[in-house]
């Protein structure tokens, strides 16, 4: 029995699925203990949109601990937690005509969850949200309650509460209005439903299958939130930070999100960091409210201070538009080989391919990993391939991947 089997806790889940040891990893690449190069088109469920290793953040990392740089700090004042929020500022908040406070929360993307539902109840009063099937927010209890995989609910030991379930876009086929009943719900006063305190979206739900809800819907589903004084909470963690071509995945959409949630990718080096975007008038924390140990990690502020230096101009987003398309086509290529059986949904660089059910898809994945890709499945039943690789990978190492995920599903069929 190795270590892990004898001193780790039975929850362990992704080293089931990938059974070796990682020892070493470079952009889009992994190597296990034994030397066997992995290509990673999971990149940490959407952490390492820069890839592992990249250059620019570990020389900063490295120069910051070097100079014996505050590591820890609570939410105390930093020159690097102030770096990072002139950055941010400069970088992407004021470009996009954004205003928003910043919260930085515990690091992870449960806990910037928890604290926007937080908010929102503050600020409206109200108790219930309305979240979407196939929603995935994390597995603290608020957030889990948001959260709408049924493994996962039944670990939470205790009701989960104050949330209502709406079907997400497409969920009641391709020309229903997923929003039908709820808009007439709220809009008749003997219907018995109160008005939500907020409305919680991912624009693309990642873990959920990638569903890629329209423009048309969000628009909808905002126009919503406002007729009801409701807020509009943007669950950006998976696919923000530049995975659909854009920096937020809503910019372009017409949405305006009272309320934004980021985590993953935002600390650049898979340094943990994890933030809400608070329009200013619903800033209404009084001091300390929400803390948490871990909200000064000064790491995460320097890797993440030069993660937004790919977004100073347009080298890096236009690279995921063009390998978007690379990826699109080839998934496309698979879905026409499998007779109809197969579907691909994504935008920008996440995509999924939708098998149809969760045993192929683990075949897939199994067959895949033993010949060098580490990929994730996702969706209801696990029956979704998710290809998500680094922001930054190589042509290269990209078209190999897909050929070897080609390959996995061809022997599948
Ligand atoms: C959209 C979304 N929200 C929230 C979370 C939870 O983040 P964390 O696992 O860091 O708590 C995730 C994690 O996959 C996610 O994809």
């Amino acid at each position: 029995m190795n270590a892990f089997e004898r001193l780790e806790s039975d929850v362990r889940g992704y080293c089931r699925t990938y059974p070796v040891t990682f020892d070493t990893a470079k952009n889009a690449l992994q190597w296990d203990e034994d030397g066997k190069r992995y290509i990673d088109f999971f990149a940490g469920a959407g952490v390492l949109n820069f890839g592992h290793n990249d250059e620019g953040m570990k020389k900063a990392l490295v120069d910051y601990i070097s100079r014996n740089g505050v590591t820890h700090s609570l939410d105390m004042a930093t020159t690097a937690k102030r770096t990072f929020l002139e950055r941010f500022d400069e970088i992407i908040l004021q470009p996009r005509n954004l205003q928003y406070k910043v919260q930085f929360t515990g690091p992870t993307g449960t806990n910037c969850v928890e604290a926007g539902l937080k908010l929102a109840r503050k600020v409206t009063g109200r108790r219930n949200v309305v979240a979407f099937t196939g929603g995935f927010h994390g597995m603290t209890l608020g957030a889990l309650a948001c959260t709408a995989n049924k493994l996962f609910r039944g670990a939470a030991g205790v009701p989960l509460n104050d949330v209502t379930r709406v079907p997400f876009d497409g969920y009641m086929g391709a020309n229903a209005d997923s929003l039908d009943a709820l808009r007439r719900e709220l809009d008749d006063p003997s219907s018995g439903i109160e008005p939500p305190a907020a409305f919680i979206v991912e624009t693309i739900q990642a873990e959920g299958g990638v569903n890629v809800a329209s423009q048309e819907w969000l628009l909808a589903l905002q126009e919503l939130a406002r007729a009801h004084g409701s807020l509009l909470i943007v669950d950006d963690i998976q696919v923000g930070c530049g995975r659909t071509g854009k920096y937020f995945s809503f910019e372009g959409t017409g949405l305006d999100p009272d309320i934004v949630c980021m985590a993953k990718g935002i600390g650049g080096f898979g340094t943990p960091m994890a933030i809400v975007l608070i329009k200013p008038e619903h800033d209404k924390w009084s001091p300390g409210e929400h803390t948490g140990t871990f909200r000064g990690q000064n790491f995460s502020f320097v890797a993440g201070t030069e993660a937004l230096n790919y977004f100073r101009d347009d080298t890096l987003l236009s690279a995921v538009e063009r390998k978007g398309t690379v990826i699109a086509q080839s998934l496309q290529k698979m879905a026409e080989a499998s007779g109809g059986k197969i579907q691909v949904r994504g935008h920008g660089m996440i995509y999924g391919l939708d098998v149809g059910d969760g045993k192929t898809a683990a075949a897939i994945v199994g067959a895949a990993f033993k010949a060098g890709l580490i990929i994730a499945s996702c969706g209801s039943g696990g029956r979704v391939l998710k290809v998500i690789p680094p922001l930054t990978i190589e042509d290269d190492v990209l078209v190999e991947g897909l050929e070897i995920l080609g390959k996995a599903v061809a022997g599948a069929a």
